[in-house]
């Protein structure tokens, strides 16, 4: 699996298993197929419920756990550096692992410099391998740098092909953050993993419309995370790195460029 190497030397998979809305039995049996069929990343977080079912698909695949980088996020009922601590910990348990890959703090909550020591001491103590934060923007991402002693690895980020964020990919490279992409098919808002921009440049590969947006973000080195429950889909998102988009393809997707959220809840902070 192409992967990034984050800050601290790292390795993290370009490409992961999305689950924000997988529950239950659908979530397990989709992380287990997904793992079988070559996914190595998933992202989970306390906000979805589902680690105790993404813990257990892991397990049902049969793969080994050295072989997947396991991502979860603290929410915001963690919201002192005691509770942070403590929810690591309820994560860790549910997941049924000793250790996760990435930490994240899921949103710029008011107590996020005090969570985030608490994400800096589970690393200390081997409890997670990297970590880092989501949704900051470009504002609350510069003042964090003043707060924190460990600079993030990653800031998980909405990232598509309406809201490209190049200027704010650049900015964090240069500090050691990766900008990883949630929602990297837009969630399909707008026909985005259809879009005809896309599935025309699209026919030139033998791709469809969805592998050409995943296509464009991992052929920028960012990570992404598309979500599906469907088999031949997972199958589909994950045929990305056996082909490479000319220099006059990307600049025709970076004409999509709308560089705003499609999701206004993330300026809520
Ligand atoms: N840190 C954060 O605050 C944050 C916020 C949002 C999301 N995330 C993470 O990012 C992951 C991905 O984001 P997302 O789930 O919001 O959106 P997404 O991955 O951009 O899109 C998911 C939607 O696209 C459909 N889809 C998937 N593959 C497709 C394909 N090849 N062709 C057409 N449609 C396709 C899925 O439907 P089917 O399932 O029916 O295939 C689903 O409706 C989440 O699951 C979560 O892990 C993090």
């Amino acid at each position: 699996m192409n992967s990034v190497t984050l800050n601290n030397g790292v390795k993290m998979p370009l490409l992961g298993l999305g689950t924000w809305d997988l529950r239950g039995e659908t979530c397990v049996e989709t992380v287990r197929a997904a793992l079988e069929l070559g996914y190595r990343l998933v992202d989970t977080a306390r906000m979805y419920g589902n680690e105790r079912e993404v813990g257990e698909g892991l397990r049902r695949s049969g793969v080994s756990r050295s072989e997947v980088f396991v991502t979860t996020k603290l929410y915001r009922t963690a919201d002192s550096y005691a509770k942070a601590k403590r929810d690591i910990d309820a994560s860790l348990r549910a997941l049924g692992l000793s250790c996760v890959d990435l930490l994240l703090v899921h949103e710029p909550y008011p107590s996020a410099a005090e969570m985030y020591r608490a994400l800096e001491e589970a690393l200390r103590e081997g409890k997670a391998r990297a970590i880092g934060v989501s949704n900051f923007d470009e504002t609350r991402y510069a003042a964090f740098l003043k707060e924190c002693g460990t600079v993030p690895a990653v800031n998980q980020l909405e990232c598509h092909i309406y809201f490209q964020r190049w200027a704010f990919q650049e900015r964090m490279a240069a500090e050691g953050t990766v900008l990883q992409a949630w929602s990297p098919l837009a969630q399909n808002i707008d026909g985005a993993a259809n879009h005809p921009v896309l599935r025309e440049i699209g026919a030139k590969y033998g791709k469809t419309a969805a592998q050409i947006g995943l296509r464009f973000l991992t052929q920028r080195d960012i990570p992404v995370i598309p979500k599906t429950k469907r088999p031949a889909r997972l199958k589909e998102n994950m045929a990305l790195f056996d082909f490479r988009l000319s220099e006059e393809d990307m600049a025709v997707i970076r004409g999509l460029d709308r560089n705003d959220t499609l999701f206004p809840w993330t300026r809520a902070y």
